[in-house]
């Protein structure tokens, strides 16, 4: 079986699965949790670079459901430019229709779109998804691509879970380097282990997530802004 299509039967069982898919809801107090820090750190540096949403072209690689595009929106993201590529064409109807950008039914690995077309590229957990090596390098190769010079990749996702799921695999720093050579990359570590969250939430409340979360220990995933040269 080809990586794409384990991809995609392994997100089409996802989606049938209210098991697998229920927990990821802001309607939970630890993913708001872990939702609201991680805009928190975006925001916080795409205003330390002064990176102006309302002109620019943003690309959602890997868009899902659409989630990210009510932040881009709120963020001050203009509609009409606005796209995303998805690989399950259901994901990519539900996003057009829940949100209203552009979203192409498309790999990752095969962007249909011009070189330079882009003034901000972003993938949100799509590489902690995609096991295989050559897969990750191709897409990163065409998000890079698809970067205007001067135009901003960012990226968030699983760098140190030690998740055991044999269709997961962590994106560590080294390695995320090495898909984007070519950027400076600035990081952040953000997401406190998730098991532990729920305990801490199951035992102390939001106060116990917040505590957890000051002390900067147990993070799991990493937020990364770089500026193409
Ligand atoms: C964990 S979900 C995240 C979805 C979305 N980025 C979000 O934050 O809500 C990973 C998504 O990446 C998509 N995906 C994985 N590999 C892909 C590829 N090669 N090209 C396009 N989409 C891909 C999956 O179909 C899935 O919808």
């Amino acid at each position: 079986m080809s990586e794409l299509q384990r991809i995609r039967e392994r997100y089409e069982a996802r989606d049938a699965s209210a098991a697998l898919s229920g927990f990821w809801t802001l309607a939970n107090p630890v993913v708001l949790h872990l939702a609201q820090e991680r805009e928190r750190a975006v925001l916080t540096l795409l205003t330390r670079h002064a990176v102006d949403l309302a002109p620019a072209r943003i690309l959602d690689v890997g868009c899902g459901a659409g989630a990210e595009f009510a932040n881009w929106l709120r963020w001050g993201a203009q509609l009409d430019h606005l796209y995303g590529v998805e690989l399950l064409a259901p994901r990519a109807r539900q996003a057009h229709q829940a949100w209203g950008p552009r979203v192409v039914q498309a790999s990752g690995a095969a962007l249909p779109f011009a070189d330079a077309s882009f003034d901000l590229v972003l993938q949100n957990v799509v590489f902690s998804s995609i096991t295989d090596a050559g897969l990750r390098a191709a897409v990163a190769r065409e998000m890079l691509r698809v970067l205007r010079p001067g135009g901003w990749l960012l990226s968030y996702d699983a760098a140190r879970t030690r998740n055991r799921d044999p269709h997961f695999r962590d994106l560590p720093e080294a390695e995320l380097r090495t898909l984007f050579p070519s950027l400076p990359l600035e990081l952040r570590r953000l997401s406190t282990h998730l098991g532990l969250l729920r305990r801490v939430h199951a035992a102390l409340g939001e106060r116990g997530m917040v505590a957890l979360e000051l002390t900067g220990l147990f993070k799991t995933h990493l937020l990364a802004l770089g500026q193409k040269a």
